[in-house]
């Protein structure tokens, strides 16, 4: 009878302690993203695309940084609350995955974006995205469309002076001809 009970409780403690590390696997967080750095060009969206790995109630949140700044962009539990701050409201869609869509990009949002996930234990894990944004093609296109005009209208200039040219000199060797006229032998009035 002893003996039975002791074997009981060793299998319980053995039970308990996989039921234990088994909890402690499916506790721990995992955060997958494909993409760690981006490029995009002022205007644009981008899609920080992640997939979060955490069993139960688990929150996310975004944190933007570069040089000193730092600020917090939002905070949400998949299936929950959601609260992102005022200055990215508009721009920012927040996903049960962890993912973060940022539209209409400007300069000052390049530098690093961090994703905190924290389980309802308090454990936490983090991982970086660095977010590069150019300023160039906008202001370059509308350089070049401005040089494409004046181009052009140099070209336009030319081509009439010297259409004008070429009618003032026909004119001018038109009225010698007729000067010679008299002078000159019924031969040399063929047409050319
Ligand atoms: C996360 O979810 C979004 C929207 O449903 C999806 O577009 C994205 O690909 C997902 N990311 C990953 C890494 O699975
Ligand atoms: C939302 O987030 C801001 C800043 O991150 C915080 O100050 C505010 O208390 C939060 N609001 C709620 C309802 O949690």
């Amino acid at each position: 009878m002893w003996h039975f009970r002791l074997w009981d409780v060793q299998d319980v403690a053995v039970f308990l302690s996989i039921a234990l590390y088994m909890c402690h696997l499916a506790g721990a967080i995992s955060i997958h993203s494909p993409q760690r750095s981006l490029t995009r060009s002022v205007q644009e969206d981008v899609f920080f695309s992640v997939d979060v790995n955490c069993s139960g109630i688990h929150t996310i949140q975004w944190t933007f940084m570069s040089g000193v700044v730092s600020r917090t962009i939002g905070t949400w539990q998949p299936g929950g609350f959601t609260n992102i701050t005022v200055d990215y409201s508009s721009r920012v869609q927040p996903h049960d995955n962890g993912s973060m869509g940022l539209s209409d990009l400007r300069l000052q949002d390049g530098g690093y974006y961090v994703i905190t996930v924290t389980d309802a234990t308090g454990n936490s894990k983090d991982a970086g995205h660095v977010l590069k944004v150019n300023e160039v093609l906008y202001e370059d296109l509308q350089y070049l469309s401005v040089s494409a005009l004046a181009l052009a209208c140099i070209a336009g200039l030319l081509m009439l002076a010297m259409w004008l040219l070429d009618k003032v000199y026909r004119r001018i060797v038109a009225w010698r001809r007729r000067k010679q006229m008299p002078e000159n032998d019924a031969t040399e009035l063929q047409p050319l």
